[in-house]
């Protein structure tokens, strides 16, 4: 694909290179960025961060990875370069302007291998129909009802912290967050029907999912088997089926859902794909929230109390009134710093102009909300915890700065409930217990599915001042 390659470094912003293909005569055979002489395999891990960030910091906001020239997934395939953005205008085009020209790209074929046809991997009109017929299941009414639900959950696990603020032993809140968090979807996903894994001989088979760190082969061979188990549940409810109004939890919200246009429900292959998808992209995304968010109030002292005072004070106001104002700014800051989804991938679909310069169809594209979140001339201190950046809905000076959650029709359908969730752990554990850190260093960072900490948190529990 690619003739004699010209390359005129420092010419420009950010001392970037040009790269020209002296043979080129259509949008396919040329490509004007900057980047690397070498090809990079990445992958969701440590080294791919360290070369991004690297990259970014020689070569700006747009660049080009070169391709190997192999169809192999993680070198992006085709013999195209692999596009770098960090620029909030390009990712804005990309994830919103021109959405449907862009499909999900290489970084989510692995998991399109586990996941089928579920929402979070597929693309194009089926993903577009499914997603409309599904909606309904994240609006606020709906997951607005699951407080209940997530009081429960959080409430199960009280004795856990009472424990530790008694016996002065450190609490792993990566564990209690990754714990609590399969709690909270599980009971989202199969309401009380939760107590029918739990009854299972051997324990709930998803337990599997936080009583295993590794991710590796073996680990999916092993959750696999979670699927057929996702079935029986789906046939024991179905056989269940009464003529009352269907449990209001993510089972019975899905099995009543309807394709707008062919008035078709979902059959037992989509039903099982969508419901794992739920697991998948809702378990250690919330989990590593908290984890993160505990971590940073431990860090914190003097935010910790004012998010007290107000857990406090708002306890008072009639159900509903609470605006958690500064709860959803520590969230959306604790969200900047360590998005749990801190690299994904698009693909472009057609030959279109991206950042002022042609993109070729084929294209693979990488972006990091990690290191958009970070960029020190669109935050202010951006290595800063400061949670008054942000409105409580989430909107720091440059909207399209910040995006945890994606951006556009493919942004996270479950943020609405990631959020609720998220409030509702906050202010059940601040209005009791005082958390502080005997490291007072941040946390070494895991970059791999999710942005996890590569040592567990251990931080002490005190009872709160009244
Ligand atoms: C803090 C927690 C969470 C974060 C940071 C997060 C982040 C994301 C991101 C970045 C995407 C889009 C990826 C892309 O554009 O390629 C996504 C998609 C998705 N998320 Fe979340 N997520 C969270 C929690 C949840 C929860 C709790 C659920 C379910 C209850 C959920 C369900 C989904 C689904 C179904 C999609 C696919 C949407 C589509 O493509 O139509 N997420 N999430």
């Amino acid at each position: 694909m690619f003739g004699r390659l010209f390359l005129l470094r420092g010419s420009t912003n950010h001392g970037r290179a040009l790269i020209f293909d002296s043979r080129a005569t259509s949008l396919h055979d040329s490509v004007i960025l900057g980047g690397p002489d070498e090809p990079f395999a990445f992958d969701a891990n440590a080294a791919t961060l360290e070369y991004l960030t690297a990259g970014c910091a020689e070569y700006g906001d747009v660049w080009a990875i070169p391709p190997t020239g192999g169809s192999d997934s993680a070198t992006g395939g085709g013999g195209l370069p692999i596009w770098v953005l960090n620029d909030p205008e390009a990712i804005h085009h990309v994830l919103t302007k021109r959405q449907p020209d862009y499909g999900k790209g290489v970084g989510f074929e692995r998991v399109k291998m586990l996941l089928g046809d579920g929402l979070i991997v597929s693309d194009g009109s089926h993903w577009k129909g499914r997603r409309r017929m599904l909606q309904p299941a994240f609006a606020r009414p709906s997951v607005g009802a699951m407080r209940g639900l997530v009081d429960e959950c959080i409430e199960n696990r009280a004795h856990l912290w009472e424990e530790h603020a008694a016996s002065g032993e450190p609490l792993d809140v990566s564990d209690e967050a990754n714990r609590l968090g399969l709690r909270i979807i599980l009971r989202a996903i199969f309401g009380e029907d939760l107590a029918l894994l739990d009854d299972r001989p051997g324990g709930n088979p998803f337990n599997l999912v936080v009583d295993t760190h590794e991710r590796d082969l073996m680990f999916a061979m092993r959750f696999r088997q979670l699927w057929p188990v996702v079935r029986e549940m789906i046939e024991q409810r179905r056989s269940r089926a009464g003529g009352g109004a269907p449990p209001r939890d993510f089972l019975g919200l899905y099995m009543a859902a309807r394709d707008r246009d062919s008035g078709d429900a979902l059959d037992m292959d989509g039903l099982v794909d969508e419901l794992m998808t739920l697991l998948v992209a809702g378990h250690e995304t919330t989990a590593a929230t908290l984890a993160w968010a505990w971590s940073l109030l431990a860090r914190h002292p003097e935010i910790q109390n004012e998010l007290r005072a107000e857990v406090r004070r708002e306890a008072a106001l009639p159900p509903g009134e609470a605006k958690s104002e500064l709860t959803l700014k520590v969230i959306h800051e604790t969200l900047r710093l360590y998005p749990p989804v801190w690299m994904f991938t698009r693909q472009a679909l057609k030959d279109d102009t991206l950042a002022g310069r042609p993109i070729p169809a084929g294209t693979q594209i990488l972006l990091s909300p990690f290191l958009l979140h970070r960029r020190a001339d669109l935050w202010e201190e951006p290595e800063a915890f400061r949670p008054e950046r942000f409105t409580a809905a989430g909107a720091p000076a440059h909207r399209a700065a910040y995006i945890p959650f994606s951006s556009g029709p493919r942004r996270c359908a479950g943020d609405v409930f990631a959020l609720n969730t998220a409030v509702q752990e906050i202010s059940w554990g601040v209005s009791r217990y005082h958390l502080t850190t005997p490291t007072p260093e941040a946390p070494r960072l895991d970059p791999g599915v999710n942005l996890r900490s590569l040592e567990p948190i251990r931080l002490f529990v005190h009872h709160a001042p009244s």
